[in-house]
């Protein structure tokens, strides 16, 4: 079995899920991170038992045997970090959002044609025990016509060393941070979008931070994303997802501790509805969806296959329609897709 050498670029606050959800796999070892502040690097590489850099281009020139980068920085720098990976050839997985626009993700998809790697951006809600269900069930037809869905992801707002977050074009705050996963996974289950329309307000950081995005699927589905940055302390990171069909309803709830890496306590729920049949209640399994998404994408690097769970169609088209909803947000109408140029 081939063991893949990772190259993690970036040492905040989601290196913390990746870094144990890569030492659970047997395929997979951490062979040094990087990190542009020094003691940020140094001390997941002490807790990891391997090497740090500051500089992502020092490392992969001084560690040719890694063969697989996970880029965990802000989100204005990922295009930049592919670039330079594609350079030297390794596969990369990135956090998302893959960039802040559609125009930029283009980008990417073209960097990585061109170079030949293996890419995949890391969409974890993808890989979630109760999300999978819910897709697994759409794709069996067990819903019928989608008459509406609602999805929500709501966290207060969590501050560190991470002002980029809150900087309208770094990082854009909920509405980019989170609610790029809803419409991800909405996607997903419903195809292309036809029209997006929010109610969004803002905050003193000048980003949206509250948003209900109401979205028209092209093949008649349609749907709600609400996403929040602004719950008041103490409010437990909580995801939801209910989707409403002619032959099928069902909910999902998850709720976890302070943050997204507080797990203990978090309750989850997926629960079913069909007419003439006793409800179904589940527990879906709380596997580590990180280690999933992971191990996904090494099997497809070791199979030399193109990741088909997350695209960079799929990359690019979520953010055309995020970058829709802010437009909405700001003009107060109805966005048509097709007719959406970019972010304004
Ligand atoms: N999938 C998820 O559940 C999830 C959750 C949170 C964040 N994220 C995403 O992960 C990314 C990182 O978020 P975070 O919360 O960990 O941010 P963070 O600010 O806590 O950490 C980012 C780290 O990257 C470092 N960095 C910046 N530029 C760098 C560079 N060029 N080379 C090396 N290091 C560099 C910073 O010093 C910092 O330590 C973002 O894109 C974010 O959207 C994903």
């Amino acid at each position: 079995m081939k063991k893949h050498q990772i190259g993690l670029i970036g040492c905040g606050m989601i290196s913390r899920s990746h870094i144990p959800a890569i030492s659970m796999l047997e395929n997979a070892e951490l062979a040094a991170v990087c990190d542009v502040i020094a003691a940020k690097a140094e001390a997941a590489a002490q807790a990891a038992r391997c090497r740090s850099f500051t500089d992502a281009r020092s490392m992969l020139q001084a560690m040719p045997e890694i063969d697989v980068c996970l880029i965990a920085t802000p989100t204005y720098t990922h295009a930049e970090l592919v670039e330079l990976c594609a350079e030297f050839g390794k596969a990369v997985l990135c956090e998302k959002p893959i960039a802040m626009t559609a125009s930029q993700a283009a980008r990417v998809r073209d960097v990585v044609a061109k170079s030949g790697i293996r890419y995949m951006t890391a969409m974890v809600v993808r890989f979630w025990s109760g999300y999978v269900i819910l897709k697994e069930m759409m794709d069996a037809g067990v819903f019928g016509e989608i008459r509406m869905s609602y999805f929500s992801r709501c966290s207060q707002a969590q501050r560190w060393d991470n002002d980029w977050l809150y900087d309208p074009i770094l990082g854009g705050g909920a509405m980019y941070d989170m609610l790029v996963h809803d419409v991800d996974f909405m996607n997903s289950l419903f195809g292309p979008a036809k029209n997006v329309y929010a109610l969004a307000s803002r905050d003193e950081t000048n980003c949206y931070q509250n948003v209900f995005a109401s979205i028209e699927y092209k093949g008649g589905a349609r749907g709600v994303a609400e996403t929040s940055f602004t719950m008041r302390e103490g409010y437990p990171f909580s995801m939801y997802a209910k989707v409403m069909g002619s032959k099928a309803t069902a909910e999902f709830s998850y709720q976890a501790g302070y943050s997204i890496n507080d797990r203990q306590g978090a309750c989850c729920s997926l629960k079913i509805w069909k007419d003439g049949q006793d409800p179904i209640c589940m527990e879906p399994e709380q596997y580590n969806a990180y280690a999933k998404e992971i191990a996904y994408f090494l099997d497809c690097v070791d199979r030399g296959k193109r990741p088909e769970a997350v695209t960079l169609e799929n990359s690019i088209e979520v953010m055309h329609v995020i970058n829709a909803i802010e437009a909405s947000a700001k003009l107060g109408q109805v966005i048509e897709l097709d007719r959406f140029d970019g972010r304004l």
